[in-house]
């Protein structure tokens, strides 16, 4: 809900938990008074504090009144330039080479339902959505800024967004933009980040605020397998169960900053948007820019909480329809299995051995098109390889479906080998500075999303390709951080929009092949987990979370991952051992219960499996598909954190109705003289009475407050799940 109370322009928004106030001052400045649990209406700008604080200037209108500072005081939308030297949001100059911006207060908008991003994503629906917008000005500058929040009451978010449009008879350039700016009367909060590498994404770590900035960010127009666009405050003692915290992230997939400062009154600012590096948007006179959306939850009690009504939101508002409440199969991945190296008869030998397992549909990943026989060739050659595929498509989608599999293709429309006939015809729609040798990554360079002929091109081709068979399911993989940036289709004035109009390409071509095969469900992958954001939600409703498949390195992967994206979002598959990124042995019934707490599907040669196996991924298989809404759909709810506790990992799914309940656990290495353990299940019904694995009768605050006892576990990593019905 949100209150306006435009005698004392005090704006407040109302979620079911949470409340969020600013003010516009009498000098028409836009306080920020409150981020917290949620409050009776009311003026709580008397939580501001006022301070004649030495090297903190004043605005001019405030005379000789010391104790009034833009650096002291909470702002909602911090300026530059004109004395508040805390992380600027927006900095922007005109001609003159000056960079100064003093926005105020003019007038505010209530706007039913939910504001749209032309060309961005941006969470959606139709019910329970609120929209304020607030312009401010900069006069002297003609710049307007409106700023956006958009307030889904029942799942406590908050979104944000930030239109800049130049009002003057000049060009201004605009260097920085933010999406969110967050101020905190205190300093005393965590710092919660997700980090890693390619094939270790999301790690969490946790420090406390210390004084200056501290911040994540990704410069390689990706958001990155290296930070996260998701970050965390927390009060210092908060946990998965208490404690005030702020989950903020940013729909946005390409060059981002998440900084938070710790300042010189121990107030703090969170800044969250496009990273100021190398952008430089030219606003011509009339031009606007948008910034990308952030959402915000702050749950009073604790991050499992906050986690939970992401996720909800993430499910039901961003993925798009059909695929928001839409079954998604169980799939058969061919990569790992064969690489490269592989023809019509191999492909059809592993969907021949999936399909009478229960899987439901076939994907045939990199190596089917151009010469692509390794990964120094072929990329940007979008047709079919008929020395591996004779007959292409036509011929083999066919035999799949025969089978009762769908078919899936994979695809890396961005990118461009040296070695292929769309590079000898175009080597200029590859990024490169003229005069300066090519940077290669993964042997390959990055095609100019920024320029629309490359992107016709490109999407023709692979429609093409997409006509030519029945494809339910598309990867967009993408396998190198971007160089050389460089754009011949702009001047050398608008070369700072470049990485920013890469990401809009690519949002551009994502959209067109959503509405132009409404039924095909895209995956994202960007060399496994480095664009997993909820930016790429919004087009593809899941996304390959890791190009790592070792069931235990997942364990803190998918951790990591559902502090912010849901279940049904993060790409898992069961794959073969010794595995290929780590070389450790689990068993499959391990490497089955780690991948089922993902979109799940199996990565292997399954024509190359014994007996025993085969009868075990049915198993599983048949076990997943019976409990999808659960696992898919319910609350998720971590038992453990796998950084910080050893002995075992342990998650939980529970119904909305909170009538079944899912249990996974995956033990530690093996030791003698095991401690007895006791596991405290979560988010059950106190009241109700629940059979586990079919069996007993238990009720639900025994199970959460005395626990349930857990098995001593002989040898490494050995899987244990809990089915629990409500009688
Ligand atoms: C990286 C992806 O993450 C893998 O799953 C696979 O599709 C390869 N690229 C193919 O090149």
């Amino acid at each position: 809900m949100i209150v306006l109370d435009p005698q004392n322009n005090v704006f407040t928004l109302h979620t079911k938990h949470t409340t969020y106030q600013m003010k516009a001052d009498q000098y028409r400045v836009l306080l920020h008074s409150y981020y917290g649990p949620r409050v009776r209406d009311g003026d709580l700008s008397y939580l501001i504090q006022y301070a004649d604080r030495g090297a903190s200037p004043n605005p001019n209108e405030a005379g000789h009144r010391r104790d009034y500072s833009l650096d002291t005081l909470p702002q909602e939308y911090s300026t530059c330039g004109v004395g508040d030297y805390r992380l600027p949001s927006i900095e922007f100059g005109p001609e003159d080479g000056s960079c100064l911006a003093d926005l105020r207060y003019v007038n505010c908008q209530l706007v039913p339902g939910k504001y749209s991003l032309e060309g961005l994503p941006a969470f959606w629906g139709d019910q329970g959505w609120e929209t304020l917008v607030i312009r401010m000005e900069d006069a002297a500058a003609k710049m307007a800024v409106e700023l956006y929040y958009g307030v889904l009451e029942e799942r406590d978010l908050i979104t944000r967004a930030v239109r800049v449009i130049n009002q003057g008879e000049a060009p201004v350039r605009l260097y920085r933009c933010a999406s969110l700016c967050l101020d905190f009367q205190r300093g005393d909060l965590d710092f919660i980040t997700f980090d890693g590498c390619h094939a270790q994404e999301r790690n969490l770590h946790r420090t406390p605020l210390r004084h200056g900035v501290q911040s994540v960010e990704s410069v390689r127009g990706t958001s990155s397998h290296h930070h996260n666009p998701f970050v965390m405050l927390c009060d210092r003692e908060a946990n998965e169960d208490y404690g005030l915290c702020y989950g903020a992230a940013l729909l946005y997939s390409g060059n981002f900053l998440a900084a938070a400062e710790r300042a010189h009154l121990e107030h703090n600012r969170l800044i969250m948007g496009i990273n100021p590096y190398h952008f430089c948007w030219k606003l011509e006179p009339g031009e606007a820019f948008t910034a990308p959306e952030a959402a915000m939850v702050c749950s009073p009690s604790g991050f499992g909480e906050m986690s939970r009504q992401f996720h909800r939101a993430i499910r039901e508002n961003l993925i798009h329809d059909p695929f928001q409440g839409k079954r998604r199969p169980v799939l058969i991945n061919n990569w790992e299995a064969t690489e490269f190296t592989f023809d019509a008869r191999k492909l059809v030998d592993i969907a021949g051995a999936a399909a009478p397992l229960g899987m439901e549909l076939f994907v045939m990943d990199d190596g089917w098109f151009g010469k692509r026989d390794s990964d120094q060739s072929g990329l940007g050659d979008w047709f079919v390889n008929e020395e591996k595929l004779p007959g292409g498509l036509g011929a083999l989608v066919p035999k799949i479906k025969e089978m009762g599999l769908s078919f899936g293709i994979w695809v890396e429309p961005e990118m461009i080998s040296e070695d292929s006939e769309l590079y000898r015809a175009h080597p200029d729609w590859a990024f490169g500075v003229p005069g300066r040798p090519h940077t290669r990554g993964r042997s390959q360079l990055t095609l100019d999303f920024s320029r629309k002929d490359v992107r016709d091109h490109i999407y023709g081709a692979i429609k093409t390709v997409l006509d030519s068979g029945e494809i339910s399911y598309v990867k967009w993989d993408m396998n190198r951080s971007i160089s050389d940036v460089w754009s011949a289709a702009l001047p050398a004035d608008r070369q700072g929009e470049v990485f920013h109009r890469y990401i809009l390409g690519v949002y551009e071509m994502l959209d067109q092949m959503r509405q132009d095969y409404p039924g095909l469900l895209i995956e994202g992958c960007t060399g496994g987990g480095g664009r997993f954001d909820a930016g790429m939600l919004y087009y593809t409703p899941q996304i390959w979370c890791s190009d790592n498949t070792d069931a235990v390195d997942r364990l803190g992967i998918q951790y990591g991952t559902s502090f912010c994206y849901p279940v049904s979002a993060m790409g898992a598959h069961v794959s073969a051992v010794p595995n290929a990124q780590t070389g450790r042995r689990v068993s499959m019934e391990t490497r089955g219960v780690v991948a089922m707490s993902g979109t799940f599907g199996y990565e292997m040669d399954l024509s190359q499996t014994t007996q025993e196996e085969r009868e075990i991924i049915q198993t599983q298989v048949a076990f997943f598909k019976e409990h999808y809404d659960l696992i898919q759909k319910g609350d998720y709810y971590r038992l453990t954190d796998p950084f910080q506790y050893g002995p075992y990992t342990a998650w939980e799914h529970v119904s909305p109705d909170k009538r079944e309940a899912l249990v996974s656990l995956v033990s530690g290495p093996a030791r003698s003289s095991e401690p007895f353990r006791i596991l405290r299940l979560k988010g059950l019904d106190p009241a109700l009475d629940y059979q586990v694995n079919g069996e007993g009768c238990w009720s639900g605050d025994l199970l959460m407050e005395a626990g349930w006892p857990l098995p001593l576990f002989r040898d490494d990593y050995q899987p244990m799940q809990l089915y629990l019905s409500a009688i």
